[in-house]
């Protein structure tokens, strides 16, 4: 069995900056609330008409992680894409991308697990690599939430945390079995499956009943958060699935070098940094830069933490995610 590394990451975000203070203009809110409630200070949302798309995203992102992974889109064997707003309704976003990188034909599949979406990417990656089976997967993150969104005061408990961007991962086979990924551990609930979703447009509502209804207050296309039940899950699931992976690996926490989260709340962040007592270097946290960016955060995240030299050859790195689904899931690995 081999292991497998990451070996490349990338992200693109939009250029867009939307703050706190642009939101309070269309809503009621504030940057007070947001930023006491959330730490989102600003998060980057696509303008309406410009190129970027899921798929155009993860697609720079992408190219970014190749080059770094100094891999040519040729060498890849597998796309796993990653994202809770697709392009289309089918087909997925993975065979766009796909597309967009000139590989005639591979598999390209897309993973639909919400915020937990990249740890299910890299842990899928990991099996097929482990078997096997394929040696370079590209997975990737990306999210267009701000076309779906409702910018007035009714959305606001939902609208004022999510951002769009992408973030992407090549990984390779590793033939030292004490580096790259030493574990996955996923996790779904699907028990509370409606407390963060989004219901219509799908086969539940049909577009046309929807119009045919022609009802302001129809809000079955936006998303719906149960926001503090999924906070009192999200605290208990983080906790549970990171002590798994520390003890699956005999790991402390003090050995970690690099935690890091879904950017889902500032708050959900810092709760779990006391209870495994990790300090400030240990943890890496960007949602006051980009707000939630759902399976495009851990990601985007690590990215950013390798571009800052925060993790290095050797490093202990954990990755944790909670979401819609309920999901949730962790991944442990030697830089
Ligand atoms: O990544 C996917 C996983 N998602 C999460 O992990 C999200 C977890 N949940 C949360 O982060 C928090 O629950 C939120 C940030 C979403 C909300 O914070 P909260 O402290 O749970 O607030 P709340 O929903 O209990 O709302 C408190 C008050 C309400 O007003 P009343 O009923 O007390 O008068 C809301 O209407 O705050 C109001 N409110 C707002 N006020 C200003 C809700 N959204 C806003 C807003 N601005 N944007």
């Amino acid at each position: 069995m081999y292991n497998s590394r990451i070996i490349g990451m990338g992200k693109y975000l939009p250029d867009n900056v939307v703050t706190n203070d642009d939101l309070a203009k269309l809503m009621d809110t504030s940057d007070e609330w947001i930023t006491e409630r959330t730490g989102i200070k600003e998060r980057r949302h696509i303008v309406k008409g410009s190129d970027d798309t899921p798929a155009t995203m993860g697609h720079k992102a992408a190219l970014i992680a190749l080059e770094r992974a100094g891999l040519q889109p040729k060498d890849i064997d597998l796309i796993l894409f990653a994202t809770l707003s697709p392009d289309y309704y089918f087909p997925g976003s993975g065979v766009l991308v796909q597309k967009l990188l000139g590989i005639p034909a591979c598999p390209a599949m897309d993973i639909r697990m919400q915020c937990s979406g990249f740890i299910y990417g890299i842990s899928t990656a990991d099996q097929f690599i482990k078997t096997g089976m394929y040696k370079n997967v590209l997975v990737i993150g990306s999210e267009n939430h701000s076309g779906g969104l409702d910018f007035t005061t009714r959305g606001r408990g939902v609208s004022v945390i999510f951002g769009d961007g992408a973030g992407a991962a090549v990984l390779t086979r590793e033939e030292d079995n004490t580096r790259g990924i030493l574990s996955t551990h996923l996790y779904s609930e699907g028990e509370h499956a409606e407390e963060l979703s989004l219901i219509g447009p799908s086969t539940q509502r049909w577009v046309p009943e929807i119009i045919a209804a022609n009802d302001p207050d129809d809000i079955s296309y936006y998303p719906y958060m149960n926001g503090q039940t999924v906070f009192k899950h999200a605290v208990v699931r983080f906790s549970e699935v990171i002590n798994e992976g520390l003890q699956k690996n005999n790991w402390e926490a003090a050995d970690i070098d690099l935690f890091v989260p879904h950017q889902a709340n500032l708050r959900i962040a810092q709760f779990i940094q006391k209870k495994f007592r990790l300090g400030d270097d240990q943890v890496y946290n960007n949602i006051m830069r980009y707000g939630n960016t759902t399976a495009a955060s851990i990601p985007i995240a690590l990215t950013e933490a390798w571009e800052e030299g925060k993790v290095k050859e050797g490093d202990k790195v954990v990755l944790a995610a909670f979401g819609s689904g309920f999901t949730w899931g962790s991944a442990l690995m030697v830089w």
